[in-house]
């Protein structure tokens, strides 16, 4: 993508691919929006897929497929036990890990639910770079608690700082040692840190920290659903990686972490979740559990077509040509915002473009939920859903008080292989149209809190009436226009 040099145009990133399957879509009038994002709760998450123009709320199961993958379907080997489909999910994760043992769950978190299961006891800790919602949420639920090492230069939204989701390994090791090993659940690193902007940890960070786990005797894992776009930021921004193949960066890792599980929802363009090791052990730890929560061994939850499509995928993030789409789109809207002094995490990470939301609408306190304003108005002025990733995603203190988020967070995501670049010009555009409107938002309120991962249904409503406002000033500025 990268490679193709333009003559006499402004440099863009050029697809390596063709689109042969469409799906129709529709952009309602603005008023038609405000409607529909009242009604959904001021919660995107609520939106009907029909009523969205760009559906920007996640990369999660939501990749476009390969021509390869789709064929590949009509090869899935459907029985309960011993199927040849997951002895070809097995193959594929021995191409790109190397790994020999593999345990199949229906998803990520059920991966998650597995491994906290296995290694999480009441008064334990898991050690992060940073949680994830559904991390977080089984780790705690099983009475565990997550501490983050995050190094500081990973929570400053805007800074040329390659590689900001590392983890400070002094910390790290202070961290293991004033709660003591045994303590400690599992290290987990999360690859293309999802909650500070899908921002990468590099290479030798990742081998460091499986090397302190090891003399300290903890288990590490690696959450490598978003390690394809990781992989291509330590290719494209890490010295030691412009020469290795992304085969050997795969390899290294699996060889350096006790334990690899992702989402195939992200790595692999399928659905699904994997966990794998090479250390029998481990597995043995958690084999009981996937008959338990899952299904057999050799399915796990997934539907046998979606585990073709995973094996096919899986190779295909091998190809820098494939991994490189995301990255470099998602790297064309945060300039296009940034060029324009518009607040966007940067650099540009994987997964979406992030817009910072306390310099965005400075004025919507946290407790006011300044990003899920942002995503009920870019909604508004575009059609466009976005997914807020700050306070609201958070869980309140046991005592009921709010935790705020270090980052208040919106996030774009940019779903792999999925929009072209006229599309990504006219979602910066309309969020030009609100950056420039930015007074005009006002914050949110509850209508129905749910106690537990409350941003995915929770209802909230506007306070006062800004929305109406800015659909009417979007009519004057716009006029006919959708
Ligand atoms: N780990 C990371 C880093 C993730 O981003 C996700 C999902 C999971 C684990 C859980 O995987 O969805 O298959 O159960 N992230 C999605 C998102 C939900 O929209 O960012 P899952």
């Amino acid at each position: 993508m990268s490679k193709v040099k333009f003559y006499r145009e402004e440099q863009i990133p050029l697809e390596m691919h063709k689109v042969r399957v469409v799906q129709k879509l529709t952009l309602l009038p603005v008023e038609e929006r405000l409607k529909k994002i009242q009604e959904a709760g001021n919660n995107t998450f609520l939106l009907q897929n029909k009523d969205v123009y760009m559906d920007m709320l996640t990369d999660s199961g939501v990749n476009a497929m390969s021509d390869n993958q789709v064929a590949s379907m009509g090869m899935a080997d459907d029985s309960y036990a011993g199927s040849e489909t997951f002895n070809r999910v097995k193959s594929a994760i021995f191409e790109v890990f190397g790994t020999e043992h593999v345990l199949p769950a229906h998803q990520g978190r059920a991966a998650e639910n597995i491994l906290a299961e296995a290694y999480v006891k009441p008064g334990m800790v898991a050690i992060m770079n940073f949680h994830f919602t559904t991390t977080k949420a089984h780790i705690t639920r099983l009475g565990g608690e997550v501490v983050e090492v995050i190094g500081k230069k990973g929570l400053v939204p805007d800074s040329d700082e390659p590689f900001k989701g590392d983890l400070d390994l002094e910390e790290l090791k202070k961290t293991i040692e004033k709660y003591g090993p045994e303590k400690v659940a599992f290290v987990r690193v999360e690859a293309g840190t999802n909650l500070i902007g899908g921002q990468p940890v590099s290479l030798e960070n990742m081998l460091a920290v499986a090397d302190i786990c090891h003399n300290y005797g903890v288990k590490s894992i690696l959450d490598a659903s978003l390690l394809q776009d990781n992989v291509y930021f330590m290719k494209t921004r890490e010295a030691q990686c412009k020469f290795m193949t992304t085969k050997q960066i795969y390899h290294l890792l699996a060889d350096k972490m006790d334990i690899i599980y992702f989402s195939a929802r992200k790595l692999g363009f399928a659905r699904g979740g994997i966990i794998t090791s090479h250390n029998r052990k481990y597995i043995n730890d958690m084999m009981e559990f996937i008959p338990l929560y899952e299904g057999f061994l050799t399915y796990g939850g997934m539907e046998v077509r979606s585990m073709e499509a995973l094996a096919v995928g899986l190779l295909e993030s091998l190809d820098m040509e494939y991994i490189n789409q995301g990255p470099e789109f998602i790297e064309y809207l945060v300039n296009e915002l940034d060029k324009y002094g518009i607040p966007v995490v940067k650099p540009a990470g994987g997964l979406g473009a992030h817009l910072n939301c306390s310099e965005f609408v400075p004025h919507i306190p946290h407790e006011k939920y300044p990003a899920a304003a942002v995503a009920t108005a870019l909604y508004i002025a575009s059609g466009v859903r976005g997914m807020e990733r700050g306070s609201l995603s958070e869980q309140r203190e046991p005592d009921g008080t709010e935790r705020y988020a270090e980052l208040e967070l919106m996030r774009l995501a940019m779903p792999r292989r999925v929009f072209t670049l006229s599309q990504v010009k006219y979602c910066a555009d309309r969020i030009k149209w609100l950056y420039d409107n930015r007074e005009l938002i006002g914050g949110l309120e509850w209508v129905e809190e749910p106690k537990v991962l409350r941003f995915f249904f929770g209802r909230l409503k506007e306070i006062g009436y800004w929305q109406e406002d800015l659909a009417k000033k979007f009519r004057q500025d716009f006029g006919e226009s959708l």
